[in-house]
């Protein structure tokens, strides 16, 4: 069979093929087809973490740069009920079709968003690169194919300095980027070598959702709660909130 050329470099499509067709559906491997056609991405390798919702495979970029390559999983139905919470309510995503396929496509196009934002907002975040579909292409954060430990499972040094920081990025997301993170937590945060870089961004929502100070507290509660365990001093979370919020602008009277 001829290889697959495009822009001058070569995917050997008959070993991929083998290997990915066992494992995703034919729409997962057409967008997956369609980014290496592209040369966004050049090689994928092995899966190196498997979470609720999705695959994370360790890939080859344009430039020979690592990328992680999220591919999310469509026949999670659980998942996708949970989804709705933070879709409805969001204005940037105002015509919703419920069907699996879709709400799967959306939640990535959503995560890439969110994700695009929090960066231009000077968020430590994986640098955002592309998306097809069902799939995230972005930063591989981690040295040679091993993903960088989460902080639960690689504290950092100085708890009551990195809670600060981190309580910063929040308030910075809220206020320029006009998001909440909505996961927030030390299963979502990655240390890779003393920086951090927050990850999972598929639930955040926009400030106006209706849910977005209740998704604010809970991200404040966790993140207070795991470094106050570790030491750092105790923060008032509603006054934390307040100190947030208040810096919107408020509507005119
Ligand atoms: N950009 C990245 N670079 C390297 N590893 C990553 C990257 N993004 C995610 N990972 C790895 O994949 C794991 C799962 O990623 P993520 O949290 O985005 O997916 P998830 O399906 O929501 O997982 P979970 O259900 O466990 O929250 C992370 O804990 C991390 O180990
Ligand atoms: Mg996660």
């Amino acid at each position: 069979m001829p290889k697959n050329r495009s822009r001058g470099y070569r995917v050997d499509e008959d070993e991929l093929r083998e290997v990915l067709e066992e494992v995703f559906s034919r729409r997962t491997l057409m967008a997956l087809y369609d980014l290496l056609n592209k040369g966004v991405i050049k090689r994928v390798y092995g899966v190196v973490a498997a979470g609720k919702e999705a695959r994370i495979y360790w890939g080859k970029g344009k430039n020979e740069e690592d990328v992680a390559i999220k591919i999310f999983l469509v026949e999670t139905a659980e998942f996708r009920r949970s989804m709705m919470r933070y879709i409805i309510g969001d204005p940037r995503f105002k015509h919703v079709r419920r069907d699996r396929w879709h709400i799967i496509k959306l939640w990535c196009s959503k995560e890439y968003k969110n994700l695009m934002r929090a960066y231009e907002a000077g968020i430590p975040v994986p640098r955002p690169i592309s998306f097809k579909e069902n799939i995230l292409v972005m930063e591989f954060i981690g040295k040679q194919g091993t993903p960088a430990p989460l902080i639960k499972d690689s504290p950092p040094e100085d708890p009551d300095r990195t809670m600060k920081e981190i309580i910063n990025y929040i308030d910075v997301l809220f206020n320029r980027a006009k998001l909440v993170h909505a996961d927030l937590s030390e299963y979502n945060i990655m240390n890779h070598d003393g920086r951090l870089y927050i990850i999972d961004w598929g639930s955040s929502v926009h400030i106006s959702h209706p849910e977005a100070i209740n998704f604010l507290r809970r991200d404040l509660m966790n993140i207070i709660r795991f470094f106050t365990e570790l030491g750092a001093e105790r923060v008032d979370i509603e006054k934390c909130i307040r100190r947030i919020i208040s810096k919107q602008s408020l509507p005119p009277l």
